[in-house]
């Protein structure tokens, strides 16, 4: 199963504890580590997509950016080992053109040394808005000049060739979807917690997938 997570809530946690935010993203990429290496070893989940950057988070203070795109940077470099260890490929949806030069050449690096994994693909979403890929998905089906199709359409979205998300969640208690993989969530079950990222758990994943098994999913059928 696909499950994609938006991860929400790490200012709020650190705002909670009298800490600056960017302590909350600190915390919040340990915890991407503990689900990462949790779904590469669950049987039944085989993509994971985490929001880790929107096309809207540029607004932020010019320093919080430059810590996530620090914090991202570093993070590939150093969970490159957890990675090959729990045999996980990296993936990344998003216009990822507008980060450095370095951050991108760190990107591909990682991409290509776990191309060949196949217990999980982690997808980052980078930069990603969900109506900005639509458009530029527009656009590369004019440039290449093929019929507008459903089919082609979607192998021109940055998910092709990834299967639509079957489980979405949202922590830190907002009810909404924020620009997120809009097409892909079509007939997706919907799950909304009210932890802060920073205290999300693999034990609360599990009993969030058991509720799943346990819903009747029709996709319009009866
Ligand atoms: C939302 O919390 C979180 C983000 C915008 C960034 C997500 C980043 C991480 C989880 C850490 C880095 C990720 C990786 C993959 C290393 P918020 O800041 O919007 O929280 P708030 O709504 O409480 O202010």
């Amino acid at each position: 199963m696909h499950v994609a997570i938006i991860m929400d809530g790490n200012g709020r946690w650190a705002q909670k504890q009298n800490k600056p935010r960017i302590e909350g993203h600190k915390k919040g990429a340990d915890v991407v580590k503990q689900i990462t290496t949790y779904a590469a070893n669950h049987p039944d989940i085989q993509y994971l997509t985490l929001y880790a950057f929107s096309t809207e988070n540029w607004k932020r203070p010019k320093m919080e950016v430059e810590f996530l795109m620090k914090l991202l940077d570093n993070w590939l470099k150093k969970e490159l080992e957890t990675y090959i260890k729990n045999e996980v490929k990296f993936d990344v949806i998003g216009d990822i053109s507008k980060f450095s030069p370095k951050l991108q050449k760190r990107i591909q690096t990682t991409k290509e040394k776990t191309k060949h994994f196949t217990k999980l693909t982690q997808i980052l979403a980078l930069n990603y808005g969900s109506q900005d890929e639509i458009l530029r998905a527009i656009k590369k089906l004019c440039r290449l000049g093929l019929e507008v199709s459903e089919e082609n359409f979607v192998q021109c979205l940055d998910t092709a060739n990834i299967p639509d998300v079957d489980l979405l969640i949202r922590t830190s208690g907002e009810v909404r979807v924020s620009n997120f993989l809009l097409w892909q969530i079509a007939y997706a079950e919907m799950h909304f917690t009210s932890t802060l990222w920073p205290d999300f758990t693999p034990e609360e994943l599990e009993d969030i997938i058991n509720q799943y098994k346990k819903r009747e999913r029709r996709f319009g059928g009866i």
